[in-house]
């Protein structure tokens, strides 16, 4: 296969930064990091000596840890510190914090919090050239999820123009599918659906480009990729939270309902999940799951990004 040709960007910051040739390279960037890293337990030191410095002001499971493999079978120095141990529990400001991961020779702030554009804020304010990863702002974005999972659709399902992709639940507070949609547009997908209660629908949806749907029935008709998301409570006022009983009988993941889909549908979640809320177990673990897939292709992604971004 022809090697693409390199993207030159210095900060990913939104999934709107890239274009369907970054992409393409990304995609084969990452293949590359699966077989000639992951699959083998072995480095591939291409960030030998360079400082990444995660800060993680959200909880996070899957993105930190994958960073933090990402960037040590790449070679570089990662600094991951909890959170609750940083001198800004001492009253320091986010820039100063910043500012003196800088002067300690940083090359890559990766950042997650629950401030939409933080990210941004910060890249716009460093002091050298070290570049910022997005690893999810708010409601906003969460461009390496979005790529992430990309490159699993794309592993299993090439075709994007063809694909019927449903993204099923709280749509309105998840970054995961804002970024998801601005990326399967730049694929060329032409069939996205969203299915959700009318609470759970962004107010701009008419500018996302998507086919919205009230009812499993209607939604997962003939649908590709089936991607169910977790209800962000965290993001909402006590009052405005579903109750999962009821959110899981009109919208949860089943068998029944996933069975409107295509019967070679792949089966998405970019985690964490909440079984018998937005998926049940016979679903999250069953043949059409590739849920577990998309964890380790986040780390081949990540390698392909830093690599990216770095050399
Ligand atoms: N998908 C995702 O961002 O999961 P974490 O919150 O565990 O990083």
């Amino acid at each position: 296969m022809t090697k693409k040709t390199k993207p030159t960007f210095r900060h990913l910051i939104e999934m709107g930064m890239l274009d369907k040739q970054a992409i393409g390279y990304l995609f084969q960037n990452a293949e590359h990091f699966l077989t000639s890293s992951l699959e083998k337990d072995a480095l591939q030191k291409t960030l030998s000596g360079k400082v990444v410095t995660n800060l993680f002001f959200e909880p996070s499971t899957r993105s930190r840890h994958s960073f933090l493999i990402a960037a040590k079978r790449l070679g570089a120095i990662v600094i991951n510190p909890d959170m609750s141990t940083l001198a800004t529990a001492k009253g320091e400001s986010l820039i100063d914090t910043i500012r003196t991961f800088e002067a300690m020779g940083t090359s890559l702030f990766v950042i997650r919090h629950s401030d939409n554009n933080t990210a941004d804020f910060i890249a716009a304010e460093l002091s050298s050239n070290a570049s910022v990863i997005n690893a999810g702002d708010g409601d906003n974005q969460h461009p390496t999820q979005g790529l992430l999972d990309l490159f699993t659709i794309h592993r299993h399902k090439p075709n994007f123009p063809e694909l019927k992709v449903t993204i099923i639940g709280d749509i309105l507070h998840s970054r995961v599918a804002r970024s998801l949609i601005e990326g399967l547009h730049i694929m060329d997908a032409q069939t996205i659906r969203l299915v959700a209660p009318t609470a759970l629908v962004p107010n701009d949806v008419d500018q996302l480009g998507v086919q919205v749907f009230h009812t499993m029935k209607d939604g997962l008709q003939d649908a590709d990729v089936v991607v169910a998301l977790r209800i962000q409570k965290e993001r909402m006022q006590d009052a405005s939270i579903p109750d999962p009983n009821k959110f899981y009988q009109q919208f949860g993941l089943t068998s029944e309902s996933l069975a409107y889909a295509k019967p070679d549908a792949i089966v998405m979640h970019p985690g964490p999940i909440n079984r018998s809320v937005e998926i049940d177990s016979s679903v999250a673990d069953g043949p059409q799951s590739v849920i577990l897939e998309q964890v380790r292709n986040g780390v081949a992604m990540r390698m392909a990004i830093m690599d990216c971004l770095l050399t």
